[in-house]
């Protein structure tokens, strides 16, 4: 065979001289990640002396009062701006409303407030406000029976729950509380809530657009989930795009300081259109199961961890979200400080 003549091709553009050399290419990216910008969550567990692994998500853990406020440490040294609080409550404390959640000696209350007393404003405090790790059937609200006898999760009691957890919340001492759970009309009733009470400066990061999404998988072992079946009348079905920018739309009109698109890497699409006409400050969550599914790959050595890890967040941040909500946000600083 021989090989075909080379002709010189006469182009007006060649986009490869933008890539040339590691300094061009420097002057030339149009996406940078921050550690400001990254949100790290973290769990906080009850009952527990020592932090335990979570088996579906290796390298993450259950911390305990004292392990959470080192993560916390870490986080700020990192330059993380925010952490993201989720509260797993003993067995026992779980009941069909989830009345833990709203206790001031609630796991997660406590936890706030021991990272507001030692860091007081050093780093956002960002809390989950939703129930379900604090029912006994693991649903994100109280359920009840609709007209024909079927259990349904009630959307009004909900979201009567979630205000009593967000001032919980507030009064601990979070900056941020985060309504995760997909009632209708949680946002502007946790703001009016939360005005009454002489908390105008808590600010609300509102789950916008949540799929019911199997990406959640590894988060119902993180939180010890009680849940059976599935949350599909509340969460958007996976196909539905437009929804969600309707729900992003809803939440900014209820007074949302920021909204936030759930799961990130299957809704990039979603993150750009929220992003495109969105007044204010956009996040991405990149949740348990794209953690699991990064970690899972690596260890066998089938992808490069760190330059997997910082492409799905440079997707993400490309796609319009300002902030990201990841379980690598303290160790992705640290790479990039
Ligand atoms: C529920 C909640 C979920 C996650 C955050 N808040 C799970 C669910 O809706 O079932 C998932 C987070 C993750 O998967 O990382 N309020």
């Amino acid at each position: 065979m021989t090989t075909p003549e080379r002709t010189p091709l006469h182009l007006t553009r060649r986009p490869r001289r933008a890539r040339t050399t590691a300094a061009m290419r420097s002057l030339t990216a149009e996406t940078e990640l921050r550690p400001r910008n990254l949100i790290q969550v973290l769990f906080v567990r009850d009952g527990i002396q020592e932090p335990q692994p979570i088996a579906s998500m290796p390298g993450q853990f259950q911390h305990t009062m004292t392990t959470v406020l080192d993560e916390v440490q870490k986080a700020i040294d990192a330059g993380v701006a925010c952490i993201d609080l989720f509260g797993v409550p003993r067995d026992e404390d779980k009941d069909e409303s989830g009345s833990a959640a709203w206790a001031s000696d609630g796991v997660l209350n406590r936890a706030i407030a021991a990272i507001r007393e030692k860091f007081g404003d050093q780093i956002v405090i960002m809390a989950d406000t939703c129930l379900d790790e604090f029912t006994s059937h693991g649903h994100c609200g109280p359920l009840t029976e609709d007209p024909f006898g079927n259990t349904v999760v009630d959307n009004d009691a909900s979201v009567a729950a979630y205000c009593a957890m967000a001032l919980a919340q507030a009064q601990a001492g979070a900056h941020v509380v985060s309504p995760s759970g997909m009632m209708d009309g949680q946002v502007a009733a946790i703001r009016a809530t939360l005005d009454e009470a002489g908390f105008q400066d808590v600010a609300i990061m509102a789950y916008s657009a949540k799929y019911a999404s199997a990406f959640f998988g590894p988060f119902r072992d993180a939180v010890g989930s009680s849940l059976q079946g599935d949350r599909k009348s509340y969460q958007q079905d996976p196909g539905n795009g437009r929804e969600g920018v309707l729900e992003a739309h809803l939440d900014i009109e209820e007074g949302a300081d920021f909204v936030m698109v759930k799961p990130a890497m299957a809704y990039l699409d979603v993150v750009r259109q929220v992003a495109d006409f969105s007044p204010v400050l956009v996040a991405a969550y990149q949740v348990s199961g794209e953690y699991a599914m990064i970690e899972a790959a690596a260890a066998n050595g089938w992808v490069d961890r760190e330059r997997i890890v910082l492409e799905s967040l440079t997707g993400i941040k490309r796609a319009g979200a300002d902030m990201i909500l990841t379980y690598y946000a303290t160790e992705v600083a640290g790479w990039l400080n």
